[in-house]
């Protein structure tokens, strides 16, 4: 397969673009492309300072650094969320987010929750009970709440995530199935901050399948941690994920459409969805965030 700007050897077949590139012309074209994704959803502009929620894996850093290379001013997050020990998933992921901030020269913010909340996530699932002792459902409810405040605190005009086609895809089959039409209506490249104490959320690589970004990655050198959380083997979520590559290989681009043509389709206002306004939400009793 031959590179289509250069004909030299390429790295990556896109079917869904028609597009094999090599390794360098590959680099450029992530960093265009996401501008291009940052454009069309109107996300942020030049001036604006952005968090980065980065948790150590490929696509967080990925973004961070083609956030960097764009000349954006994007700070990073790390969450500790005391997940596997002391060099257990959480150790480790915050030694990849802080090995690349300190080789890029980016500042990164770090929020340990056993440290600010006196119990780690696994402690806290254990105690409160919640999902059947699976963390992962407090886990995301706290991860959102310190993205959410430490957005506001520090001033950012909008918080980034690493979330992918594949996530975004997985998702919305997920919400399909279930006729979710509350949530269908929410999932969006941006997330308005609807009300006071709500952050603007957006998701710059939602048009790149996960083995873009772990080739950009890949090919970027960028060191990241490998190892998925090991509460997240068996989730639902993944589950659908297989669903969706087993489609993929049958019928090539299948994942890009479902995603991609839902979002034209609800842009058209050939959905019927409530209208997305964050009503529905209420302070949080304990720290006025709405929730
Ligand atoms: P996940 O929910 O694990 O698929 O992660 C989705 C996105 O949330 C990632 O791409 C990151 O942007 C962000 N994220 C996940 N875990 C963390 C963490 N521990 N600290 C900061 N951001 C995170
Ligand atoms: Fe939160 Fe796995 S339980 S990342
Ligand atoms: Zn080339």
């Amino acid at each position: 397969m031959k590179c289509k700007k250069c004909g030299g050897v390429a790295v990556i077949n896109m079917r869904h673009h028609r597009l094999a590139l090599c390794a360098d012309h590959y680099l450029d074209w992530f960093v265009n492309y996401t501008q291009r994704t940052i454009e069309k959803f109107r996300m942020f502009g030049p001036g604006d300072r952005l968090l980065v929620a980065v948790s150590g894996g490929k696509d967080s850093l990925a973004l961070w650094d083609v956030l960097a290379r764009l000349g954006y001013q994007a700070d990073g997050l790390y969450i500790g969320l005391g997940i596997g020990g002391d060099d257990g998933y959480s150790a480790a992921s915050q030694a990849k987010a802080q090995a690349f901030a300190e080789a890029h020269g980016l500042t990164l913010h770090v929020v340990d929750i056993k440290e600010t909340y006196g119990e780690s996530i696994p402690e806290l699932a254990r105690r409160t009970g919640r999902g059947r002792g699976k963390p992962c459902s407090v886990c995301g409810l706290v991860k959102r709440h310190v993205m959410n405040r430490v957005t506001l605190e520090g001033g950012y005009a909008a918080l980034a995530t690493g979330h992918n086609l594949d996530d975004e895809a997985a998702v919305l089959l997920q919400n399909t199935l279930r006729w979710q039409a509350g949530y269908l209506a929410r999932q969006a490249p941006v997330l308005e901050a609807t009300q006071p104490g709500l952050a603007r959320k957006v998701k710059p690589l939602c048009r790149f399948y996960e083995r873009e970004t772990a080739a950009y990655a890949l090919v970027r050198g960028i060191d990241y941690i490998y190892d998925e959380c090991p509460h997240a083997v068996g989730a639902t979520t993944i589950f659908y994920k297989e669903l969706l590559n087993r489609l993929e290989r049958r019928s090539p681009g299948a994942k890009h459409g479902f995603y991609l043509e839902f979002l034209r389709a609800k842009k058209k206002g050939q959905l019927l969805l409530p209208a997305e306004t964050g009503e529905g939400l209420h302070p949080c009793e304990r720290c006025g965030q709405p929730t």
